[in-house]
């Protein structure tokens, strides 16, 4: 159980300012937000997002809600079109999160989206939340701070109970108000799709901007639960093989660990650390899905902590659907 009293305290003007630092330097904060507390990261630092995904103990990398101080900074890393910006104006800051396309110059890491070419985004009303982004100046990535499959807290001691000993701050703000998370809405399609029901109804929505979907749990819906098997889920245009010892002809090799051979177009971690090869796994991947590379050959990740997260989501870039199979092939 977590006890050091000055890793759990109060959220004042001073631990908020504590907060911000250490989010600056790459630290975990879980903070409270008006839905659930969150386990919030620097949004821009691949490392520091890794690390959610190693305190949340989850197998797979699911996208992660990246919290902005107002529409202004969201508008740095998400592409608004004009219902974004109408249900923006209208309900932030507040729970609804809304699925956008990541914006070309977005410095948010690629991990904050798993891979998708969309990115969630929310302004929180929690004062506390509001003054922890104002002062860190950064977006924060924040997944409900709790481990993996457990419910979302909401309260400090929850989060303490349940990820204590892996956060560097609590800022205890007393019970959320609302106590269950964010709504989720993709627009990122032809229609919006309610992707999570939440703090906003989905009627409060349509009074705004009229009739919108219920994501379906099939394959192509791209709710959160499906979010890996989405179509529009980033995986490299040429081939993935898996569990290489040496590359092929034309295969560009991606290594880990100390002993990768010297063949490595690149290594996700020459020190062995897997924080450190999930940070560089997306960048990795897109940096070598080049013209004139005919595949990537990936040696081994241990299939342990993070390296579980990142197998998964190597296994899911090396399948390749019959639909998409070279014709010659299908024959
Ligand atoms: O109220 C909330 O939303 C809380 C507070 C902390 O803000 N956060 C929260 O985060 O509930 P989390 O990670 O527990 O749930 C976020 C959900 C996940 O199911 C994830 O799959 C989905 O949002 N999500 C995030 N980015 C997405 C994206 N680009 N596309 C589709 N789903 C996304
Ligand atoms: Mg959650």
């Amino acid at each position: 159980m977590f006890n050091e009293n000055d890793r759990f305290v109060p959220a004042t003007e001073e631990t908020v300012g504590k907060a911000a630092t250490l989010i600056q330097n790459g630290k975990l904060v879980a903070f409270p937000t008006e839905t659930v507390y969150g386990l919030g990261a620097d949004a821009t630092n691949d490392e520091a997002v890794a690390a959610i995904f190693e305190a949340k103990g989850r197998p797979t990398f699911n996208p992660v809600i990246v919290h902005v101080f107002d529409s202004g900074q969201a508008a740095l890393i998400a592409d608004f079109n004009d219902t974004a910006r109408t249900l923006a104006k209208k309900f932030w800051p507040g729970p609804l999160t809304l699925v956008l396309p990541r914006s070309a110059e977005s410095a948010a890491s690629l991990l904050v989206s798993a891979g998708l070419d969309t990115i969630a985004v929310r302004v929180p009303a929690h004062p506390v939340a509001q003054a922890l982004l104002y002062m860190a100046g950064k977006p924060i990535a924040a997944p409900s701070a709790n481990k993996s499959e457990t419910v979302s807290p909401t309260t400090a001691d929850h989060v303490a109970q349940s990820l204590g000993d892996t956060l560097d701050l609590i800022l205890d703000a007393g019970r959320t108000e609302v106590g269950l998370e964010s709504t989720i809405l993709d627009l990122s399609g032809e229609t919006p799709v309610l992707l999570r029901p939440g703090g906003i109804t989905q009627e409060e929505i349509e009074a705004v901007i009229g009739p919108i979907a219920i994501a379906s749990d099939d394959e192509d819906a791209h709710a959160p639960k499906s979010a890996g098997r989405s179509k529009r889920h980033y995986a490299p245009s040429i081939p993935v093989r898996l569990d290489a010892e040496a590359p092929e002809m034309g295969e560009a090799f991606l290594t880990f660990g100390p002993d990768a051979r010297k063949k490595a177009a690149l290594n996700l971690s020459p020190k062995g650390d897997l924080r450190e090869a999930a940070a560089n796994l997306f960048v990795m991947l897109r940096a070598l899905d080049q013209p004139g590379i005919r595949g990537i050959a990936v040696m081994a990740i241990p299939e342990e902590g993070l390296g579980r997260a990142i197998n998964d989501r190597l296994r899911r870039a090396a399948h390749v659907p019959d639909r998409e199979l070279p014709r010659g092939i299908c024959g």
